[in-house]
């Protein structure tokens, strides 16, 4: 498995003001969609990768709406959608201590690693061979902002992400069929 060297801050003042502009409804820890995400208890029998901290999508983009491009705000710019800085993570909770102890014995982990400055070594999910070349933001380009849940399933209802599609070439290449996209061999091969 793959280890991303993480980042702690970028740079900022921003972390206030994110928390300013995000909905109260994130800030409060009460749905804002009307789903709620489910009390697990048994992390072991979820699908994917254990991440070090558990950080659910299915709270935070599902229930609470926070969309993609918050968190991974480069996806419409580069070949790279980013996986968030812990100061991101922080402008939500350094007021956010979370409503059960399991939740607050997570976030716990990240004010530590704010603290610390040590970001979290988050796995990889999804990884190509590296002769394999994937621009995000050509994809989202034409496919729009919504589309993630075609390559990626539903992550919304996910508590843990894991891999949906096969990520091989032939799927690659039948969707650029389908949308008349080139298929020469330098297209995606360096
Ligand atoms: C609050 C921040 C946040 C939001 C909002 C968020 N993500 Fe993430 N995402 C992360 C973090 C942190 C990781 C790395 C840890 C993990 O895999 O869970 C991640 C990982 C992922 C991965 C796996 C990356 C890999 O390793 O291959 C995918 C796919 C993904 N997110 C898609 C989405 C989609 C789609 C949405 C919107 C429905 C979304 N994310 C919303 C923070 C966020
Ligand atoms: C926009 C605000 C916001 C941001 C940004 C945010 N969170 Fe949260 N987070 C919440 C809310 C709201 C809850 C639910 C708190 C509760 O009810 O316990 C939560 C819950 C959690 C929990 C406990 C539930 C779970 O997911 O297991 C963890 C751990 C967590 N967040 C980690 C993170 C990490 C890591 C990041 C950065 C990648 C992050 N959060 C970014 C708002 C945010
Ligand atoms: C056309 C298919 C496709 C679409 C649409 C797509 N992705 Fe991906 N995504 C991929 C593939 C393929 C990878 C693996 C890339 C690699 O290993 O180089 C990936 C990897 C990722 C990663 C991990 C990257 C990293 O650096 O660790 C994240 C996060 C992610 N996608 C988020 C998103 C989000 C958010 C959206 C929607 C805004 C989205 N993706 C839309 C196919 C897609
Ligand atoms: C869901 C459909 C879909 C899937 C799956 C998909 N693509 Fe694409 N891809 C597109 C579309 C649509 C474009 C056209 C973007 C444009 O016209 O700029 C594109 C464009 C590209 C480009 C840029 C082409 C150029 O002319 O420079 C590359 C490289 C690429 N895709 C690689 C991949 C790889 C590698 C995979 C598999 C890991 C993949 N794509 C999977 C729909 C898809
Ligand atoms: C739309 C993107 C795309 C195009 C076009 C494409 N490939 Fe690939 N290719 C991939 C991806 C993704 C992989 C890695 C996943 C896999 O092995 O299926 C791959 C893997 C390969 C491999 C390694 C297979 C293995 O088993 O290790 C070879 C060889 C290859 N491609 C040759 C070609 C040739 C020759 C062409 C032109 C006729 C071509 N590819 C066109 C996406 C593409």
């Amino acid at each position: 498995m793959t280890k991303r060297s993480g980042r702690v801050g970028t740079g900022g003042g921003v972390a206030i003001a994110l928390l300013i502009a995000f909905p109260a409804a994130a800030q409060t820890g009460q749905s804002a969609s009307g789903y709620k995400a489910p009390v697990i208890s048994d992390t072991g029998r979820l699908k994917g990768p254990r991440q070090p901290i558990f950080f659910r999508h299915d709270i935070h983009a599902g229930q609470d709406q926070i969309p993609c491009l918050y968190c991974h705000s480069t996806v419409t710019i580069s070949s790279e959608p980013g996986i968030p800085a812990v100061q991101t993570c922080f402008g939500c909770h350094q007021m956010i201590g979370g409503s059960t102890p399991s939740h607050q014995a997570e976030i716990k982990k990240v004010r530590e690693a704010w603290a610390d400055k040590r970001p979290p070594e988050w796995t990889r999910v999804h990884a190509l061979p590296g002769f394999v070349r994937f621009p995000h933001q050509r994809h989202i380009k034409i496919l729009g902002t919504e589309s993630c849940i075609t390559c990626h399933g539903d992550v919304r209802s996910m508590p843990q992400v894991y891999q949906v599609a096969t990520l091989k070439m032939g799927w690659c290449v039948n969707c650029h069929v389908q949308h008349s996209v080139s298929r020469d061999c330098t297209v995606c091969h360096y």
